[in-house]
């Protein structure tokens, strides 16, 4: 089942005159369980990707099916509750609320579901359980190390179920230990959840825990290698 289909999906940013085509003609297919690194210089476009695939942003042509459900027709209301029911949003400087504990910043997604009470919190915890976390569920995000706030951080895109993790450099604010364990629970969720993963970043060795790699050049899909594997120019 494929959780993602881009069709010549392209994104031009307009400021005053000037025009800027951040994405060019993408075409992509991501099916359920994949775990996919984004790589590409500086401003080649892969955050603009990302923020598509995860319904931040939206295209300016093409056409983009997330679960079957055809992202362009939706307007802002349906693009928040389908993000809400269908991403896990990971980001390089974790994005934690630091005034509430671990629990409770897992716990906002399943909130604005309309999930209660017990239910809810039984969810949060199972989802810093699978990030290794729980006994620091009462921590706040200033009582743990960067490395234990991009756990929490996971756990927050996890608690939901949604049908894919973004994350956006994951490891940009770690050091190198740090990063290849978080990448390590990556794999870890991808084997053994099926989740499916797409993160972006600009070191090879972290792409590398990824098993296709796709690369941009200015806007465009340049290659994807699988498994270090040239398929050959899209
Ligand atoms: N909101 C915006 N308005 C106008 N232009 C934008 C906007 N966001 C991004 N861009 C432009 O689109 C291009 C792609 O930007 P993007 O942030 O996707 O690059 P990136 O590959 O993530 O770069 P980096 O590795 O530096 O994070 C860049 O040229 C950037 O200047
Ligand atoms: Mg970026």
């Amino acid at each position: 089942m494929s959780v993602i289909v881009m069709k010549d999906i392209s994104k031009e940013y307009r400021i005053g005159q000037i025009r800027l085509n951040a994405l060019k003609n993408i075409n992509l297919e991501i099916i359920n369980g994949e775990f996919i690194s984004i790589m590409g210089p500086s401003g080649s476009g892969k955050s603009t990707l990302l923020n598509v695939i995860g319904c931040l942003d939206k295209s300016s042509s093409g056409t983009y099916f997330l679960d079957g459900n055809s992202v362009e027709t939706m307007n802002d209301n349906q693009l928040s509750e389908i993000r809400n029911r269908f991403i896990g949003f990971v980001f390089q400087s974790f994005n934690l609320l630091g005034e509430l504990n671990a629990l409770r910043n897992v716990e906002i997604p399943l909130i604005y579901r309309g999930i209660r009470g017990k239910i809810r919190r039984e969810m949060s915890e199972q989802a810093l359980e699978k990030v290794g976390l729980k006994e620091r569920m009462k921590h706040l995000p200033s009582q743990l190390s960067g490395g234990q706030q991009q756990r929490v951080a996971i756990a927050r895109a996890l608690v939901g179920n949604p049908s894919v993790i973004l994350a956006d450099e994951p490891t940009g604010a770690l050091d190198s230990t740090t990063g290849n364990n978080i990448m390590d629970l990556f794999t870890q969720l991808n084997e053994d959840l099926n989740m499916t993963i797409v993160q972006v970043t600009h070191e090879e060795s972290i792409a590398a825990y990824g098993k296709r790699i796709i690369r941009l050049i200015d806007g465009e899909i340049n290659k994807i290698d699988f498994n270090g594997v040239l398929e050959g120019k899209k």
